[in-house]
């Protein structure tokens, strides 16, 4: 877990700053590990299947403009970049690469649901993505180099000039000003300005959240509102609804007031949490096992064998429903252990009980992607 400043406690963290204010968390981890080098952030920006960017930082005697390109990218052309001003940032990087997801244990007090994504970025010196804000929580980790961060929780304006590709704000000097260096981390809630520049050529490791929109909802649940574009919050999450992959009934409780339903339909909120919280992105969700491989892998797992979960798969459940990728089924009775289990360890470690129930669900959660399906000689 991270190492908060002073006596701060977990359960203080989230009272005092989650969803609230920024906070500046020095040496909160030893080192950034598990890392990955810029080339190998290089070589992921090269793939079809990753989303990545570049930003160009042009600067005049006016001022600076932000110029942004998509990936993929030629290797020759990542190789050949000028020395300063730009930076290369790629999403997803848990998903494509599973070992970097033990970055997400530095923050245990968080529900997983919640969390989105690890995004990388390599800075040369001078990169950087401009003064801007963004619509949820983020921990920036700096591993390598130097970058500078200017952040505040006051309001600043847009400048809709300074990039045509990204939404930026006008340049700000901002109430903090301070140098990030590896093991160093930021904590910034949803709509706070900031603005980070590398001083040396640096590496910054970004765990962002996710959370619900009304629009995510309204259709599902036929509760058209005038606040589609209100983002779920939970500024009074409490340290005891966190568990492997469980979306708490406060939770869904939050979701319903957001939507201005009564707590009625706690259920089908709940249950659209869920889906939300599970759906992959097309390109990011993984082939289910075949009818053959499921029953070859039942087979393997009642000889004592062990499953990985997907790298891309997500799952999480609530007091009635287990979500795979976008899909659910009724939990079974007694599951919620192993289903636990599966969640923290991101793993199938122990055979599975000669429980018919609970034979079925793996049997479901195999045939929507939620495992590694071995090679059978
Ligand atoms: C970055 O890693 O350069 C961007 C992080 C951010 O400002 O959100
Ligand atoms: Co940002």
């Amino acid at each position: 877990m991270l190492k908060l400043p002073g006596n701060l406690t977990a359960e203080a963290f989230l009272k005092r700053y989650w969803q609230k204010q920024p906070l500046f968390m020095p040496s909160a981890l030893n080192r950034l590990r598990p890392a990955i080098t810029r080339n190998e952030l290089g070589w992921l920006a090269t793939l079809e299947d990753v989303e990545s960017r570049l930003v160009f930082v042009e600067r005049s005697n006016k001022r600076c403009r932000y110029r942004a390109e998509t990936g993929p990218f030629e290797s020759e052309y990542l190789q050949n970049l000028p020395k300063r001003d730009w930076t290369l940032l790629v999403h997803d990087v848990e998903k494509h690469l599973p070992a970097m997801r033990a970055l997400f244990e530095h923050v245990p007090f968080i529900p997983d649901w919640r969390v989105d994504d690890l995004m990388v970025s390599f800075a040369a010196p001078g990169g950087g993505v401009g003064p801007h804000k963004d619509n949820y929580d983020v921990f920036l980790c700096q591993g390598i180099g130097v970058r500078n961060w200017h952040f505040t929780n006051d309001k600043v304006i847009a400048d809709p000039d300074a990039s045509d590709e990204l939404a930026l704000l006008s340049e700000f000097t901002g109430d903090k000003n301070l140098d990030t260096v590896e093991g160093d981390v930021l904590y910034l809630p949803p709509g706070a300005p900031h603005w980070g520049t590398a001083k040396r050529a640096c590496m910054t490791y970004s765990i962002g959240m996710r959370a619900p929109q009304v629009s995510d909802f309204s259709f599902a649940l036929n509760c058209p509102s005038p606040n589609d574009d209100d983002f779920y919050r939970d500024p009074d999450l409490d340290i005891d609804e966190v568990r492997p992959g469980y979306i708490s009934s406060a939770a869904a409780r939050r979701a319903s007031s957001l939507l201005g339903l009564s707590n009625e339909q706690h259920d089908e909120v709940s249950e659209a949490l869920g889906y939300f919280a599970t759906k992959a992105k097309d390109w990011l969700k993984p082939d289910g096992a075949s009818p053959e491989e499921t029953e070859e892998t039942l087979e393997m797992l009642r000889n004592g064998g062990h499953l990985d979960v997907h790298g891309m798969s997500q799952i999480a459940f609530d007091d009635r429903t287990l979500y795979v990728n976008g899909s659910g089924m009724e939990l079974p009775h007694n599951a919620t252990p192993l289903i636990e289990q599966i969640c923290g360890d991101r793993s199938l470690a122990r055979s599975i009980p000669g429980d018919i129930e609970q034979d079925k669900m793996i049997r479901w959660m195999l045939r929507h992607g939620a495992f590694e399906i071995p090679e059978h000689s």
